[in-house]
């Protein structure tokens, strides 16, 4: 017997998954704020017992201390960024990633090559500062798992994954910062599900939150962005970035399948209530509300094309390409009568379920592997 299943309204605050206008009713984030403040309900546990009993979580940690590197030092800073001539031959290789005849009847219907190359240059720098704010998302959250955690082998992991969060923000910073000229606020959606994962009080919570939705959704944007794009200083940090994402969501994963197939159906239920409604607001954010505003464009007037546009539709799922499988490897798709899967099929990314989990795949990520058979697996290969 299962729990009364909470509706959209509950989870989403909306009940129904497309409506445009409560998607538009969170307010975005004041661009003159400098402190966000969010409750972190938890208690902090040590642990007496220091023997190895997670053999795998160890073997993690000391992947993690070898493959440290120093983003001062091993990335190429001297590189000059033309943001212009490198979103005019990123955009020859992907196109904008709309289809354009779609928006006849929108205001950008008169949108020539130059609007569209200034939508895709400020399309970078928003991708690349929800990358920023994702990653001191990360941050705070595994500063709080180190404390959280019961389990001795995961505080060391954790402890390291907190250096490699910072490395992340530093990098994401400065290159935004150098090398191309400012960044923008976190975004709404963003925002909430940061917050909400920062406030639950049950130590999974935040690894669910973090290391499988959110970091499991940067690793295949991360993947896509690094393969895709011509600008060598992005390509190199990148792939020096997923080297560490990758064993971070390997983390994650390794963790909750161990407390998961514990679980009872009423506590897997809250666990895919809380996948789904994470999936929700990445989605949400992908609309890139900001960026059409910062060109003069409605929200109302765009989002319903946006929404149905089958270009941006496969970018846009091949993003969770990740966080299936791991779901699926972690058994939140099936419980509850499949009540993840049903989700899943709504929102039109199960058919990932079946790609590889990244349980194991860390290994193929990391810095020394691009010689070896197996090189930088991303979305779509
Ligand atoms: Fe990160
Ligand atoms: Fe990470």
């Amino acid at each position: 017997m299962t729990i009364v299943h909470n509706d959209n309204e509950t989870i989403l605050g909306r009940n129904e998954i497309n409506d445009i206008d409560a998607i538009l009713a969170i307010p975005n984030t004041d661009p003159n704020e400098v402190e966000h403040i969010v409750k972190n309900n938890a208690d902090s546990i040590f642990t007496w017992d220091y023997s190895l009993s997670r053999p795998a979580l160890r073997k993690l940690y000391e992947k993690a201390k070898v493959g440290q590197w120093n983003a001062t030092t091993d990335l190429p800073w001297t590189t000059d960024v033309d943001i212009e001539r490198t979103l005019a031959a990123d955009q020859a290789i992907l196109g904008t990633g709309f289809d354009a005849s779609l928006y006849a009847d929108t205001p950008v219907a008169k949108w020539g090559e130059k609007e569209w190359l200034n939508f895709g240059i400020e399309g970078r720098n928003w991708q690349l500062s929800q990358f920023l704010h994702g990653e001191q998302g990360a941050l705070i959250c595994t500063a709080k798992i180190v404390e959280t955690v019961p389990w001795y082998d995961a505080k060391l992991y954790a402890s390291t994954q907190v250096v490699d969060e910072a490395r992340h923000v530093e990098v994401f910073a400065r290159y935004l910062n150098e090398k191309l000229g400012g960044s923008y606020q976190v975004n709404a959606h963003l925002r909430m599900l940061l917050d909400d994962i920062i406030n639950d009080s049950r130590w999974d919570m935040t690894y669910l939150g973090m290391q499988v939705m959110v970091e499991g959704l940067a690793l295949a944007a991360f993947g896509f962005l690094h393969q895709t794009t011509t600008e060598p200083l992005l390509k190199q940090l990148l792939r020096y970035v997923m080297s560490d994402e990758a064993r971070h969501v390997a983390f994650g994963v390794l963790s909750l399948k161990e407390v998961y197939d514990g679980m009872t159906d009423a506590e897997m239920k809250d666990r895919q209530e809380f996948a789904f409604e994470a999936a929700v607001r990445m989605r949400d954010r992908f609309m890139q509300q900001e960026v059409w505003e910062r060109q003069g464009v409605n929200m109302k007037d765009i989002m319903p094309v946006v929404l149905n546009d089958p270009t941006r539709g496969m970018f846009q799922t091949m993003l969770f390409s990740k966080i299936v499988p791991n779901c699926k490897k972690l058994g939140l798709l099936d419980r509850n009568d499949k009540w993840l899967r049903r989700r899943f099929e709504e929102m039109n990314v199960i058919q990932f379920e079946d790609w590889v989990d990244t349980g194991e795949e860390y290994n193929a990520f990391a810095l020394d592997a691009d010689q070896a058979e197996h090189a930088v697996p991303v979305a779509g290969e």
